[in-house]
């Protein structure tokens, strides 16, 4: 049979430990300088797992010839922008272009309620902030991408033609004008394999072992049409969820925990005072492969501190719920 690049050979040996991680590294770096010899690599930058991994390796391997380009959509999590530039363009020195799309992405999603139709503009809109940023560079030859083995998986699932719930690939591919060779040094391996990897190239525990997170981002969990204030409060009150979830060592136990808040306002009280806010809904649960979901039954200690901090903290918010729907029927998201 012919060989196929796209097939995991059937002894390569899963990478669990860090000599293993390190004989890979070692020879992707070499298949990398053989493929792209003194030419340029893009990377688009999320700070996800498989592009930072990519990056560090890519770094690794050809240095300054890679260009990393961040597009903060505007729908990042707390921190997570500035994570990938302190981590990649100030410790590992990268050659990062940050872009601050905020603006394009949320006057464009003014108004649009419909999940679908708000997916399918911040995946387009990518493409094009990204497009953008690609033909103001020159000589650039190759594009990296943290393609990973279950991607190949699940793209030839799709070419047999099994429907997705939801267009979870929204980055689809970049005009006909710009035309690269790919370059995907992680293809042929799984998640847990890629960490290894990613701790064994020196990146942060945290950004290495982070959760999950969907490409539109917030936009999915700042139900219905986004305002700048619900999405700033979603923000905030995730990232409280994240910190106590962190204190009480639930963190690396929990796949996915994460905070979404509906258009909805109920009728609250603070201060002695009348007010209106938006609920918080917590959502934690675990899957093997995001198929299914059990919820995690977060103790009451926890959801007591989380729900103080941020109706306390938190501008617009005035009640916490903690949703115990399990997939089915719920899907992990809300949207
Ligand atoms: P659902 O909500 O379908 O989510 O149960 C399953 C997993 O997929 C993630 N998810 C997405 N990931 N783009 C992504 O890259 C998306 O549009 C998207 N929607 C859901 C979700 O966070 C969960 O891990």
């Amino acid at each position: 049979m012919a060989f196929d690049p796209n097939k995991r050979p059937d002894d390569m040996a899963r990478i669990t430990t860090k000599e293993l991680a390190d004989r890979f590294i070692e020879e992707q770096v070499n298949a990398v300088r053989a493929q792209v010899g003194n030419k340029k690599v893009l990377l688009a930058l999320s700070g996800g797992v498989d592009s930072s991994v990519v990056a560090a390796l890519l770094i690794k391997a050809i240095g300054k010839q890679l260009i990393c380009v961040h597009v903060n959509h505007g729908l990042m999590r707390k921190g997570e922008s500035e994570q990938v530039i302190e981590v990649f363009g100030k410790a590992l020195d990268a050659n990062l272009v940050y872009v601050d799309a905020t603006d394009r992405f949320l006057d464009l999603l003014a108004g649009v309620s419909d999940p679908e139709s708000k997916r399918k503009i911040i995946g387009k809109e990518f493409i094009e902030v990204f497009a953008d940023e690609a033909r103001k560079l020159e000589g650039v030859e190759f594009l990296a991408q943290g393609t990973i083995y279950p991607d190949i998986l699940e793209s030839v699932k799709q070419a047999e033609g099994k429907k997705a719930v939801k267009s979870h690939h929204n980055v689809g591919g970049l005009p006909e004008d710009l035309k690269f060779e790919l370059v995907e040094p992680v293809k042929l391996l799984f998640k847990d394999e890629v960490r290894v990897v990613g701790e064994a190239l020196g990146l942060p525990h945290a950004m290495v072992y982070r959760q999950p997170f969907p490409g539109p981002g917030l936009g999915v969990r700042c139900l219905g049409a986004i305002t700048r204030e619900r999405l700033a409060a979603l923000r905030e009150a995730d990232a409280i969820l994240r910190e106590e979830f962190d204190n009480f060592g639930l963190a690396g136990k929990v796949w996915q925990y994460f905070v979404v808040v509906p258009d909805i306002k109920s009728v609250g009280v603070k201060d002695d005072s009348r007010y209106e806010g938006w609920p918080a809904i917590l959502r934690a649960v675990n899957t093997k492969d995001a198929m299914t979901a059990t919820i995690e039954e977060i103790p009451y200690e926890v959801l007591h501190k989380v729900t103080a901090r941020i109706t306390a903290e938190v501008e617009g918010i005035n009640r916490v719920l903690y949703d115990i729907t399990p997939k089915p029927t719920g899907t992990i998201e809300w949207e």
